[in-house]
């Protein structure tokens, strides 16, 4: 089996417990994976200024590839966020969030398989805004008011939502890329285009173009901000964000990571549900070549679920359960002894 250098960055809050856990487990598949570690996170804010310390975007730009924890984002400090920046600094215009039932994991529906497809560089969360009372907002009122565009009350805050032809037919592109190489059948496009016509409706329009056999493959593409909430929605029919993993693929880079935050609320108690990291080292180590490790986590995973005895608090409070929860680590020694 090849060896892979990966860097890994742990994060925040709960982030050092779970990445420590998909450490465990990625060793028990049989994956040779050396970690290169670098931080992120509010912690470094005093020391470096920033939460993202260069050294850690040169990390993953020398590995390529990258699982990192989450990481809070500071507030009051004018930095907006590391994983926006991250994506940004990166390139990594393609989040990737498979949605898939795991029996005994408390989801509202069995036999959920839902890949969704994010664009990750556009839309409101571009991060191009006007505070209310500033030049910026005046100005862009008087515009609109002159274009006809429509009356805005001069007391607005305003957000703006560009959608690009460019990014939307690349992400489409992705989504139809995707779809073909994992013998998906349906590729859907979400969108509000009666309303939004310039924007959405753009994206509408590329995706219309991109499509050439719309019967033949099952992942939604969504532009960003629909996409961020759609995929929190779609983690709670399969039993929450303890179990949903993600990635953020560019044509250069690719970082994995599960859909949650940093749960300041249980960090550092050993209460943390790390299957969502571990499912996202799976999705890297795909990634990488070493399906049958990927797959072996998988069955482990599925198997610890099935059998019900060491399974998390968030996922005994999704089941309805009485029993007692399996702290992060239990859990942990429970899918390792499932190998
Ligand atoms: P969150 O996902 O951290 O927590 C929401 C709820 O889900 C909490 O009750 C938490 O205890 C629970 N939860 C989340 N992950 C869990 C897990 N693995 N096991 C058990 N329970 C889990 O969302 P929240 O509270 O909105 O954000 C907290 C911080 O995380 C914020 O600073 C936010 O900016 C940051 N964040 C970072 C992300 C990233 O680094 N990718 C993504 C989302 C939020």
């Amino acid at each position: 089996m090849a060896s892979h250098t990966v860097a890994l960055v742990p994060g925040d809050g709960i982030g050092p417990e779970t990445s420590a856990a998909m450490q465990r487990v990625v060793e028990a598949s049989g994956a040779d994976i050396v970690w290169d570690v670098a931080e992120a996170g509010a912690h470094l804010v005093e020391e470096h200024g920033t939460p993202l310390p260069a050294s850690t975007i040169e990390a993953v730009k020398r590995n390529k590839v990258a699982i990192k924890g989450p990481v809070a984002t500071p507030v009051g400090t004018g930095f907006r966020s590391v994983n926006v920046a991250l994506r940004r600094e990166l390139g990594l215009y393609a989040c990737l969030r498979p949605v898939l039932s795991i029996p005994g994991a408390g989801g509202r529906y069995d036999g959920v398989d839902i890949v969704i497809v994010r664009e990750n560089s556009e839309d409101l969360y571009a991060g191009i805004e006007f505070e209310e009372g500033s030049e910026g907002a005046r100005k862009l009122i008087a515009l609109c008011e002159e274009e006809g565009a429509g009356a805005i009350r001069p007391d607005s805050g305003i957000s703006v939502k560009p959608i690009s032809k460019a990014a939307s037919e690349r992400i489409v592109r992705f989504a139809f890329d995707y779809a073909r190489r994992h013998g998906r059948r349906k590729v859907t496009a979400v969108h509000k285009a009666n309303i939004m016509k310039h924007t959405d409706g753009l994206f509408l329009r590329a995706a219309r173009e991109v499509v050439m056999d719309p019967a033949l493959f099952d992942v939604v593409v969504f532009p960003n901000l629909y996409g961020d909430i759609a995929s929190d929605l779609a983690a709670g029919l399969v039993g929450g964000l303890g179990i949903a993993p993600g990635a953020n693929i560019g044509d250069e880079y690719a970082v994995f990571e599960a859909v949650h935050g940093s749960a300041p609320d249980i960090a550092g108690q050993d209460k943390a549900n790390p299957t969502a990291q571990i499912l996202s080292a799976a999705m890297m180590l795909a990634h990488l070549g070493e399906a049958e490790a990927a797959e072996r986590i998988r069955r482990a995973v599925r198997a610890v679920y099935a059998e019900g005895a060491h399974l998390t608090a968030d996922i005994r409070k999704a089941t309805g359960s009485s029993k007692p929860a399996a702290s992060c680590t239990e859990f942990t020694d429970a899918l390792i002894a499932a190998f």
